[in-house]
């Protein structure tokens, strides 16, 4: 599928006017291309108690699976994920994910997730390397 970064890039910005971050005073947008062709996106919601505050791709990742088509089980992990990622600041420049998005987008994109950045796109792997996922859950609970 053919990437539109400059409209996905656009989508984020405009998203972005509509975070609440009164006390950062940095607004975030983030848009994502789904694998199904539907573009999502988030904003930034800071909260007086800081720490409750919500990045803008958390708030991607919930429109990712709130706007999916309902899946055949309850608890069905397989809706379509993300295959491309743009997030920006209020200046709509790129803004990197934090540590903890960079976490959260792995399991909604998968290593090959596309993340836009002002030198250009590359995978999240890239961004994360090394990373903890569900597959060492599997493989190292107790049984
Ligand atoms: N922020 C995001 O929305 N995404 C990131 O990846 C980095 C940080 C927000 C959280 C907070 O509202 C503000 O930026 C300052 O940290």
């Amino acid at each position: 599928m053919d990437i539109d970064w400059p409209a996905l890039r656009a989508a984020a910005a405009d998203v972005a006017l509509r975070a609440y971050a009164p006390y950062s005073r940095l607004r975030v947008g983030a848009a994502g291309l789904t694998g199904d062709g539907r573009v999502v996106t988030g904003c930034n919601v800071e909260n007086a108690s800081f720490g409750l505050t919500l990045c803008a791709e958390c708030g991607l990742v919930s429109a990712l699976r709130a706007t999916a088509p309902v899946p055949a089980a309850a608890h069905d992990g397989a809706a379509p994920g993300l295959i491309a990622v743009a997030v920006v600041a209020g200046d709509a420049a790129p803004l990197l994910p934090c540590g903890r998005c960079r976490q959260l987008l792995l399991e909604a994109g998968g290593p090959a997730l596309l993340v836009d950045t002002a030198s250009g796109a590359g995978p999240l792997a890239e961004l994360l390397p090394a990373a903890f996922g569900g597959a060492d859950l599997s493989a190292r609970r107790d049984s």
